[in-house]
């Protein structure tokens, strides 16, 4: 069986390592991979955008089954074109991505089926909604329409911030056309967590759940970025939060997509806020998270291409979806100066074994030779499992401390508050 994974980063890696678990696959191809996954996959010199090109690819090599992994290609319909040709994927189809493409559908589809989520009010017109904002609650959340690179939020403290970051959308387009449709909402209070869910449109199952730690320094200090570590489970995502979460959230959302004529097969992501009025909606994804992923599938017990199949096939009930119940964390090593400027360039060394058994998951490097350079912001992610979670944090950074690269940095307190929730 020959498998292809769209997308190039710690994610695609984490998925690739898990699927090699299957015996039944006899190669995997990562489109475009990174250079740190040469030893898992053939890496194929196609972009994750490029979909005419990986449809030919696909058809070209005879893949049996492909994983788009990216909210890019999921968006452009990257799962369409592929089925077109009779290839299976795991993936939601273009009319079903959308649930994350755009911010404007999400929210009126949790308006229209009573999903619980911030109170908002969506503008096409930039002087409505600066007008919108002076009468505001602060802090109020701007949020462009469309994919931004994870970076379409504002959190504005002041009625003047709010309007600066209404104009850099709306009049100097930072995010293009994302900020043609903006969504305005209250500011919600309350632990995050992120629980990434199976899904054929039939039945909801979801995984283990998680926590991102998304600011670039310790203390949830500097910039956002994409996610600078992870850990799981969540320790404020309590069954009964789960039981609740499956009723009020999880099975309304997959029941809205399908009243709509959008059913949703493949990972569906909930970003949650634990709020005092209960668990609300933040945003979902169409896809699995990143760096969630590097602490979720490491803790399934159960065959993640059966699962994958499955999801497609709608044969998901039957499917078992077992997770493990020891602890995970991923501390990521990014370029200093990350997200902003950095340099990138510098060999790395990853030793073949790590203390406890991390694993590394390759986010941003190309080979060269047989070097292994970074070329990214986020470089990778050491995984560590334990049967506790204080014991996984102490594993992983363990293992960070022998990963090298120069330039390399990391927060230093990655799972702090989840422990601190514990006690
Ligand atoms: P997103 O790009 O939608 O994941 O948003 C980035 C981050 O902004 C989230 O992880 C939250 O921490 C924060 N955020 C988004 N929407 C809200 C909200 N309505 N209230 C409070 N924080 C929010
Ligand atoms: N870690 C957040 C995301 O994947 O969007």
């Amino acid at each position: 069986m020959k498998v292809m994974v769209v997308g190039g980063g710690g994610r695609e890696h984490t998925i690739i390592r898990k699927l090699k678990e299957n015996k039944t696959i006899t190669e995997i191809f990562a489109v475009p991979g990174n250079g740190g996954m040469a030893k898992d996959a053939t890496l194929v010199n196609i972009g994750a955008k490029e979909i005419d090109k990986i449809v030919e690819f696909a058809v070209k090599e005879k893949i049996d089954f492909a994983v788009v992994a990216p909210d890019d290609p999921l968006v452009l319909g990257c799962v369409d074109a592929l089925n077109a040709v009779g290839i299976k994927c795991f993936g939601p189809d273009k009319s079903a991505a959308i649930i994350e493409g755009s911010k404007v559908f999400s929210k009126n589809l949790m308006k229209k089926y009573n999903i619980p989520t911030a109170e908002y009010e969506t503008f096409t017109d930039m002087d409505e909604a600066l007008k919108y904002v002076e009468t505001s609650k602060i802090p109020v959340v701007i949020k462009a329409d469309g994919l931004a690179l994870g970076k379409g939020v504002v959190i504005a403290e002041s009625v003047d911030d709010a309007k600066a970051a209404i104009r850099s959308m709306m009049e100097d387009k930072i995010f293009g056309d994302s900020g043609n449709n903006l969504v305005i909402e209250e500011f919600l209070t309350g632990p995050e967590v992120s629980v990434l869910a199976f899904t054929d449109g039939k039945v909801v199952k979801p995984m283990v759940s998680s926590m991102d730690h998304k600011r670039a320094l310790d203390n949830d200090k500097g910039l956002n970025t994409g996610g600078m570590g992870t850990i799981a489970p969540n320790p404020y995502y309590t069954k009964d939060i789960a039981n609740e979460c499956m009723e009020t959230i999880f099975l309304p959302t997959m029941n809205a997509m399908n009243s709509e004529g959008r059913t949703f097969k493949g990972c569906l992501y909930f970003g949650l806020m634990l709020t005092p009025d209960g668990p609300k909606v933040i945003e979902y994804n169409c896809r699995f998270g990143d760096p969630e992923t590097q602490v979720v599938l490491p803790l399934l017990e159960s065959d993640l291409l059966t699962i994958m199949q499955a999801t497609a096939d709608g044969t998901l009930a039957e499917t078992e979806v077992k997770f493990s119940d020891k602890s995970a964390c991923c501390v990521v090593m990014a370029s200093d100066g990350y997200p902003a400027k950095y340099e990138t360039g510098y060999e790395m060394t990853i030793p073949e074994e790590l203390p406890h058994n991390a694993e590394v998951f390759v986010a941003g490097a190309k080979l060269d030779g047989d070097k292994l350079l970074t070329a990214g912001g986020r470089v990778l992610g050491v995984t560590a499992v334990a049967d506790d979670l204080k014991t996984a944090v102490s594993f992983a950074y363990d293992a960070v401390k022998e990963v090298k690269f120069q330039n390399a940095r990391c927060r230093s307190d990655i799972g702090q508050r989840a422990l601190k929730a514990l006690k």
